[in-house]
């Protein structure tokens, strides 16, 4: 990410609006033909990358949660038999995917330029064999927010479905365009919403925003659905997991991957006063930047 001193100071910056894309992020955007993504998300709240790194990265994926996860104390009621919760820094392949510059890109295209990590966990889901529908249920991922949802979005949650994902496999639902009603389901809601699939092939990536409404349909066929959501967040919410003593250890960090000091929000001016020193004012004036683009 850019150090704290090549960025305009504020006064300067050109405030970008809502689902608008900023002078600087426009030749990524561009570079790796992220337009249709950003189209979707603008008018369905969600979208699919395809193709947003090498699909063997996907396969080195699913061996890190399926090493890294434990068993799930009960799975009848959605069938998830395993999770592997606090991935960042735990496994090269869950770095370097958390990483891509397309989801980068996407990621800074809906959180703002200083958008953070937020939460990585593995699950693995089975065929569904218990009681009930095997769903899980609409809602909305910034949930924790009051409603309504600001104008800019605040939370982006990516699912890397390792072996894809099909209706039938247990993929994720989203209800197109909820997101612009900018607050969760209600219960009659959840009577009358159509969610449709999100379907994806091995190398592809479902994004959705924090607004729009999405739930999970039950496995219905053999095999395995392992999945991990990663999500992202904007400068000014609380990032769901701590990463932070990532940055502490100075061998992780000299060869983690480009983006890592971004997702750890190295250059940002949270929780840099000591008794003998005030906040770090270059970070500061970085944050106060950054959070219009
Ligand atoms: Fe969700």
């Amino acid at each position: 990410m850019a150090e704290a001193e090549t960025l305009e100071r504020p006064e300067e910056a050109k405030p970008v609006g809502p689902f608008e894309v900023s002078d600087e992020l426009r030749p990524r955007i561009d570079e790796f033909d992220l337009w249709d993504v950003i189209a979707s998300l603008r008018e369905h709240g969600y979208g699919v990358i395809r193709q947003a790194g090498p699909p063997s990265l996907w396969d080195d994926l699913r061996e890190a949660i399926h090493t890294l996860s434990t068993p799930t104390e009960d799975a009848s009621a959605t069938g998830i038999v395993g999770s592997a919760p606090l991935l960042l820094g735990r496994h090269p392949a869950i770095d370097r995917i958390a990483t891509l510059p397309k989801v980068m890109a996407i990621a800074e295209f809906s959180c703002g330029k200083a958008m953070r990590g937020g939460r990585f966990v593995g699950s693995i889901k089975h065929q569904f064999k218990g009681e009930g529908d095997g769903a899980l249920g609409l809602h909305a991922d910034q949930n924790w927010m009051p409603v309504p949802f600001p104008e800019h979005n605040l939370v982006m949650t990516f699912c890397f479905a390792c072996e894809g994902m099909t209706h039938a496999g247990g993929a994720t639902c989203v209800v197109p365009g909820s997101h612009r009603l900018r607050r969760p389901p209600t219960a009659k809601d959840l009577e009358t919403a159509e969610p449709v699939a999100i379907e994806t092939e091995k190398g592809d990536v479902a994004v959705w925003d924090g607004a729009v409404w999405h739930g999970s349909l039950p496995r219905k066929i053999p095999g395995t659905r392992t999945v991990l959501h990663a999500t992202y967040q904007r400068l000014y919410t609380q990032p769901i997991d701590d990463f932070t003593y990532l940055l502490k250890d100075e061998a992780y960090m000299a060869s983690a991957p480009e983006g890592m000091r971004q997702l750890l929000g190295a250059e940002l001016f949270f929780h840099t006063a000591t008794p003998e020193n005030d906040v770090d004012m270059k970070k500061f004036m970085y944050a106060a930047a950054a959070a219009k683009l």
